[in-house]
């Protein structure tokens, strides 16, 4: 790839644009369940146009952009007051779930450093279903993860959370829900847990915040989740979720205003001008806080509870529709529109790539600790007009793949090959390239091998073969 030497005209580059998204997942069509929350066409047309008016706006200096520190504290106030904040509360509007849960746990490491300096190797405890962001932020802030297992119901189990406190630990997290089974963890057992033992205590409701506060105003069985919660200190929810916001739209809030003192970066030791970053990044686009503003405000309380209503019901009709399917189960309590679905006696990734086959998008995960592996779908409102084809498709192709399956070996990973990866390095990609059909230069077509491969490995061998696939992905073609 060479620099452009001469620029080229808008339209041209418009069309060259639109032609390389037809490779992408047909979100527009709802028949995709995962990545995708939109709200129909006026609420995308408002997103657009409120993001191209703040498209040059740097939220990072209130001096010169007060609109956008407006926007941002109205947004915040949105937030708190739907998740319970109370008059103390206040936040930062983030870039995604990570970067609210990276601030997080920057937070609490910097305060426990200031008032307990005698804890040198902080602990982060957390179920085996906690987001990876939080692993990241371990990694990032060099803190330790402890990981505790969780119930048949992927719910964290609170004596054995309890179990694992140890002098060290600064903070305990609770999923509401978690990813990949939409288990609410029992976050009012938890706070207690965290009151008695004088931790902090982050709900991580990145998909739940604009989402269990509507679910349990239509009467759905919610338990409590949220910053009223005692114990709970701090919560990050996404716009960029449920919200169905403009991509780039999240929050941390605390409950306790004074200890997002700690999170604030403050330097004027340097030739230029005084940076002050509440967040991760410097420059702060206007344009996702601007359109994370127009749909709050578009949407409403009303219009929330119409699209958790929705996609409630377009839920249950595939928790009904996938009982009624032979060889297939839902996992966990199925309460809300984050779903996992397994396959009771047949390998289920084919059916992920036969349902893309027939235009639909369903995200296979693998199996870890006592989650076997399953296909995750999270249902929205875009979707809840598709859902009818979705099962009869669903039924046909698992139909369809347990039969064909019936005269096949499974996959089993032969063991020498196990034991070869796991004692390999990231070169053992350079072997892998003929089993995988790739060898991570370019995207491989159907998932199945590679996942099933990938499923009968150890997660630390699928996070060195995934990190070193990725590697060789994203990197420009030189000539
Ligand atoms: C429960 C939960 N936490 C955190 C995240 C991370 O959010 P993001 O992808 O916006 O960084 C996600 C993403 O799906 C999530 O579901």
């Amino acid at each position: 790839m060479k620099f452009p030497q001469q620029g080229r005209s808008p339209d041209d580059i418009l069309s060259s644009l639109k032609a390389r998204k037809q490779d992408d997942v047909p979100w527009e069509e709802g028949r995709v369940f995962a990545y995708i929350y939109d709200a129909g066409d006026e609420a995308e047309k408002l997103l657009k146009d409120a993001f191209s008016l703040y498209l040059m706006e740097n939220g990072l200096d209130p001096t010169s952009f007060p609109s956008c520190m407006e926007l941002e504290k109205e947004v915040i106030g949105m937030a708190v007051d739907l998740v319970n904040g109370g008059d103390d509360a206040t936040g930062t509007f983030t870039s995604g779930g990570t970067e609210s849960i990276l601030l997080s746990l920057k937070t609490t490491r910097d305060y426990y450093r200031d008032i307990r300096p005698d804890i040198t190797e902080p602990e982060i405890l957390m179920a085996t279903t906690a987001h990876p962001a939080f692993h990241k932020a371990c990694q990032y802030f060099d803190l330790k993860a402890v990981t505790v297992d969780v119930d048949d119901d992927f719910c964290a189990i609170p004596e054995a959370m309890e179990a694992a406190i140890t002098e060290n630990t600064i903070l305990m997290v609770g999923s509401a829900p978690s990813y990949a089974h939409g288990a609410i963890d029992p976050i009012t057992e938890l706070g207690q847990i965290a009151l008695r033992h004088q931790l902090r205590f982050h709900v991580d409701c990145c998909v739940g915040g604009m989402y269990l506060p509507f679910a349990k105003e239509l009467g759905y069985d919610i338990p409590e989740f949220d910053l009223s919660v005692p114990g709970v200190t701090q919560l990050s929810m996404d716009f960029h979720k449920w919200g169905y916001a403009a991509k780039g739209a999240s929050c941390i809030l605390y409950k306790d205003r004074a200890i997002r003192r700690y999170q604030i970066f403050s330097y004027a030791n340097w030739t230029g001008y005084a940076v002050i970053n509440p967040g991760v990044t410097s420059t702060k686009g206007g344009g996702p806080i601007a359109a994370c503003w127009a749909i709050l405000n578009y949407i409403g309380r009303e219009g929330y509870l119409r699209l958790v209503k929705a996609s409630q019901e377009a839920s249950a009709k595939i928790v009904d529709a996938v009982e009624r399917i032979d060889g297939l189960e839902m996992m966990g309590k199925a309460q809300i529109n984050m779903l996992a679905i397994r396959a009771t006696d047949f390998n289920i990734f084919p059916v992920a790539d036969e349902m893309k086959a027939r235009g639909w998008f369903i995200q296979p995960q693998f199996g870890f600790a006592n989650s076997s592996e399953n296909m995750h779908l999270s249902v929205g409102y875009h979707n809840a007009h598709q859902v009818d084809e979705f099962v009869r498709d669903l039924a046909e192709v698992v139909a369809a793949v347990r039969a064909e399956q019936r005269d096949k070996e499974p996959f089993v990973m032969p063991d020498d090959l196990r034991e070869f990866i796991v004692n390999s390095g990231p070169e053992v990609m350079d072997h892998l390239s003929e089993v995988l059909g790739s060898d991570g230069s370019a995207l491989p077509g159907k998932m199945e091998e590679i996942n099933n491969m990938l499923n009968q490995l150890p997660a630390d061998s699928r996070e060195m073969l995934l990190g070193e696939f990725i590697n060789r992905l994203y990197n420009p073609d030189v000539h």
